[in-house]
Formats: C-alpha cells, structure tokens, sequence
C-alpha cells in the first residue's frame, strides 16, 4: 500500500490503542528510508469518508464548555492531563492528515509529517499511561474540537493549513505549556510533578512540530510568490483563528523559526509592556 494512504487508513481507525500502533508502524518503515516513494499522487474523489476515525468518547464539547480545572485534586490533575491527552490525540489525526491530503508536494514534507505523526503518537501514549495512573482514562472527560475543526476549514488549501494549525495552534500550545507546568508545580504532587516532566519532553517534540510548520509554509509561500507575513494576517483573519494571547513563549517561537518581525507581530504596539 502506498504509504500515505496507509497514514490515510491509520487517520481513519477510531480506536486510540490501534491509531497510534499503526502510526507508529508506518513511521518507523518509512521515515528514514528515503526509498520509499511518498511523493506520488494519492487522492480520489470521496476519499475522505470517514476522516477523521475518532472513538465514541470523549464526548465532543465546545471550547467555552469545557470546565477550568484545580491543579490542587487528584480529580482536577486528571481532568488536566486529560485536555492535554485529547490535543495530542487530535494532533496525531491533523499529522496523519496533513500527510495524507495534500499532493504535489515534496517528499521531504510527506516524511517531516509523518515524524510528528510518530511524536504525537508518542505523546498521546504517555498522556494517557499517565491518565491512567489517577484512576482514569482517555474518553472519562469531555474534550473540545478546535484543532480539528481549523483542519477542516483548512482542508483545500495547504498554505492555510501550515499558516494556522502548527504555526497558529500548536504554536499556542508552546506558550501554554509552561503555564501548565508552573500551575502542576505549585500543586507539587509527585503525580503532578511526573506531568512536568511529561509536559518538558512534549514541548521540545512541539518547538520541532512548528519549525516544521514554518519551514513548509515558507516554502509554500514562496512557491506561490506570496509574502508570508501580510499572507498570514490575510488567512488568520479569513479562518477567524483563535486569538494569540500574552505570555508568549518568545524563545520557543524563536528556537520553532519564526522572525523578528513575525514575534513583533504578536504584540500590537499599543499593549501594555510587558513584565
Ligand atoms: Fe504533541
Ligand atoms: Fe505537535
């Protein structure tokens, strides 16, 4: 089978324990063997029935009704980990997705995706042994659709799809990540400390999942003949993006790529300084 339509199968499967089997597999066949061909036209009309394979729970909510969690309860941790086991779920479906979806590009796109693919599917597995080590599971919670629901207005347009899912939300994720941490110190729990340490690896795999994001967004842009800064306002505006809020991960977002000019942009020049 042409490797991504088996990322397209493993995209497909609704079962977490099977998704992340399969994109693990195919990663590690694939990868680093540059003799597999993965450049080659996949899609066909009607494909994309059944994208994307997700279980029956969690039960999908929207963002505003998902509930703030205590760091201080065991209850509140879980709930915690569990928002962030069901990103990364999710992020391995927009991984397998996007190296799935998109002909006519290069090989080395097809193989950057489908090495977040495997990160993510990493994440998700630590998550959730995590999860499970409070007494729960993944599906327990109610979890919210946003990342999926920018993959889905992003589906015809690659630009886009770089512009504002790893450069637009998983970029958000590298502000929030130390957030997240400082609040899991103070609770200073060894369960919730060993979600720290968790949460360090994560980030790191995520300054690689943006850099990815920039790279092929820079080149797409290019390809195109369009200006990637004034294209980037353009399409956040287009595909109304959640709004990037302060404390931003500068180091972060410098180590992922993004310019001077682009971390300027964060900030309107008429916010407050910051401290
Ligand atoms: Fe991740
Ligand atoms: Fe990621």
């Amino acid at each position: 089978m042409h490797p991504r339509l088996a990322a397209l199968a493993a995209l497909r499967l609704t079962d977490p324990d099977a998704k992340m089997a399969a994109t693990r597999e195919l990663a590690a066949r694939v990868v680093s063997d540059s003799s597999v061909p993965l450049a080659t036209p996949v899609r066909a009309p009607g494909d994309d029935l059944g994208v994307p394979g997700r279980p029956e729970r969690p039960l999908r909510v929207s963002a505003t009704a998902v509930e703030r969690r205590s760091p201080f309860t065991t209850e509140g941790r879980a709930a915690l980990v569990h928002a962030i086991c069901h990103i990364e779920f999710n992020a391995v479906n927009l991984a397998l997705d996007a190296t799935w979806r998109y002909d006519g590009l290069p090989e080395a796109y097809y193989r950057d995706w489908l090495r977040v693919a495997d990160e993510e599917a990493q994440h998700f597995t630590m998550l959730r042994d995590h999860l499970r080590t409070l007494g729960h599971d993944y599906g327990d919670f109610p979890g919210h659709d946003g990342l999926w629901s920018m993959c889905e207005k992003t589906k015809d347009d690659a630009i886009a799809r770089m512009a504002l899912v790893p450069r637009t939300l998983e970029a958000r994720g590298l502000d929030a990540t130390p957030l997240i941490q400082a609040k899991l110190r103070r609770a200073n729990a060894p369960d919730a400390l060993a979600a720290v340490a968790i949460l360090d690896v994560i980030l790191r795999d995520e300054v690689g999942h943006v850099a990815i994001g920039n790279r092929w967004y820079r080149w797409l842009c290019e390809r195109e003949g369009i200006d990637p800064v004034a294209h980037y306002r353009v399409l956040y505006r287009l595909h109304d993006a959640p709004r990037l809020r302060a404390p931003f991960n500068l180091e972060a977002r410098a180590l992922a790529g993004f310019t001077d000019e682009e971390l300027r942009d964060l900030e309107p020049a008429d916010s407050p300084p910051r401290r």
